[in-house]
């Protein structure tokens, strides 16, 4: 019978190969019971973060009740939100709490599956580039590691789903991106609304929400999370992002006009809704996509589930003609979606760095 491995620090183990090439990712690093974070993961000074503030700020991001979002009031707030704080929370959103639970429980499954499972979804071994396991943010970028495992899954069929999605969790993803659908067009009405588009046509949409992907995140219990992250600063290149955490926390956003970070408490039931950089071009800057990133937790496993609305590939995104006939000189240029995608995932995080690419 093979010896389960056991050591007490991580100065014998190839910790890139283990996590990274094995398949084992930062779940399994944890779960060996390191007493100190392997030196791949300890991030600069500067990009710690000092989980101390989490309670010191009352001031957090707006929470929306969307049984309400008829009202002209709150049609505003969900604007202003998009606009100040490029992030709220929202309740009575309409996805049931049972599509919730059951999503995370998929996520747990699937991460709780052995390494060599998880190993057919990896870049090597993936006969699909539509449903990719991983572990930190592009480890081939030579920064620092990231305390995070992800599995993720770009939707493109129901039928493509089903054959080629992992089975412990396809049909919960489903059920989660089909039953937030509702929720998304209508916060996309509103902030439509907002910028002076009073109809999404079909070119519209399909700039708004073309594509969907999904990710489920996992941040395993980490020691010393103090020195490193469970995600680096970066913003999403989504149009807008629709976060569903557990009851752990850690995600924290900068607020734009203080630029100081501040912690998103958990709300039970609730979703996250943020502003992604292709929504920042498209209403030439109104609407921002700030920047946030993830702590690594000391004592509980983590996991989020966000769902990214994005323009299609092969759509061309800049500043809108409605937003541009008050006499407003655009900020971006026009540039191809999957050109701007590229270009984030060939780079370790880095802040707002993204939309420089776009740039008149
Ligand atoms: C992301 C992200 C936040 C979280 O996946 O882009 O910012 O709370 N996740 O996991
Ligand atoms: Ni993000």
């Amino acid at each position: 019978m093979a010896s389960p491995i056991s050591i007490s620090n991580s100065n014998s183990l190839n910790i890139l190969d283990f996590a990274v090439n094995k398949g084992h990712g930062v779940k399994g690093l944890a779960e060996l019971g390191l007493k100190t974070l392997p030196s791949e993961y300890i991030q600069p000074p500067q990009e710690r973060i000092d989980t101390s503030i989490k309670h010191a700020h009352l001031n957090s991001i707006p929470l929306i009740d969307m049984s309400k979002c008829e009202d002209p009031e709150v049609a505003e707030a969900i604007c202003n939100a998009a606009q100040k704080w490029g992030f709220f929370q929202i309740v009575n959103h309409g996805v049931p709490m049972h599509v919730l639970k059951d999503v995370k429980d998929a996520t747990h499954g699937f991460f709780g599956l052995p390494a060599e499972e998880k190993l057919k979804y990896s870049k090597e071994r993936s006969v699909t580039n539509n449903a990719r396991y991983g572990t930190s943010f592009t480890p081939e970028a030579k920064k620092a590691l990231e305390w995070k495992d992800y599995l993720g899954l770009f939707f493109v069929s129901d039928e493509e789903a089903a054959s080629l999605w992992p089975p412990i969790c396809r049909n919960q993803a489903l059920e989660y991106i089909k039953s937030s659908e509702m929720v998304v067009k209508k916060l996309l009405e509103i902030l439509m609304n907002g910028l002076n588009v009073k109809e999404i046509d079909e070119i519209k949409e399909s700039m708004l929400m073309g594509s969907k992907r999904i990710n489920l995140n996992y941040y395993p219990k980490c020691p010393n999370p103090e020195l490193t992250v469970g995600v680096g600063r970066h913003s999403d290149v989504s149009t807008l992002t629709i976060l569903f955490q557990d009851d752990i926390g850690g995600l924290y956003v900068r607020n734009t006009e203080t630029m100081k970070w501040i912690h998103v408490r958990p709300i039970s039931g609730s979703l996250v809704i943020n502003v992604g950089d292709a929504l920042q071009i498209m209403s030439n800057g109104k609407y921002k996509s700030v920047e946030h990133r993830v702590s690594a937790n000391g004592s509980h496993n983590r996991i989020s589930i966000p769902i990214f609305v994005n323009p299609k590939a092969s759509d061309v995104i800049g500043p809108l003609p409605e937003v541009l006939q008050s006499g407003d000189k655009p900020v971006y240029k026009h540039v191809l979606y999957s050109d701007y995608v590229k270009h984030f995932f060939r780079k370790a995080h880095d802040g707002k760095a993204t939309i420089e690419f776009a740039k008149a």
